[in-house]
């Protein structure tokens, strides 16, 4: 068991539909410190990066368009093991099957949006936090 720091980010349609208070009581309860914070608009540069290894999907134009349809909400979230914590909190990337109770399976109906992103290793939290934080 290890404290960890992970990135997660409220993503657009999370905040156009205001559920930005009913997600961050979900990783507050759960037991988490968000310990950085802020609403910030992302640009094509920076959604590249980030996916850069979807950049030849055909569904990346969509995933771009959503990223850039307003602003994120950019945590830094720490705990114990809150790297895989955080995936399990939110639910799969597949929000067909992310289960009641996590968060894409309460809010999600869409692979492209699925309300929010978490880092999926240890090193794609280091890169992550650095990229959205500095
Ligand atoms: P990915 O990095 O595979 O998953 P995660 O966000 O869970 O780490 O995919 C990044 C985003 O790309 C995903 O959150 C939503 C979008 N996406 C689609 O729009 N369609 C798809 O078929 C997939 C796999 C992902």
């Amino acid at each position: 068991m290890a404290v960890e720091q992970t990135y997660i980010m409220l993503k657009p349609d999370a905040i156009q539909r205001q559920l930005m208070g009913e997600i961050i009581s979900r990783i507050e309860r759960k037991g988490y410190q968000i310990v950085q914070a802020k609403l910030m608009d992302l640009d094509s540069e920076i959604i590249a990066n980030h996916y850069a290894h979807l950049l030849e999907q055909n569904f990346y134009p969509k995933l771009e368009a959503y990223m850039l349809s307003g602003p994120v909400f950019a945590m830094i979230v720490e705990g114990e093991e809150a790297i895989q914590g955080m995936r399990t909190l939110m639910g799969p990337t597949n929000v067909f099957e992310a289960m009641p109770g996590t968060i894409r399976g309460d809010f999600a109906t869409d692979l492209t949006y699925n309300t929010i992103h978490g880092s999926d290793s240890p090193e794609a939290a280091e890169i992550e936090i650095k990229r959205f934080f500095g």
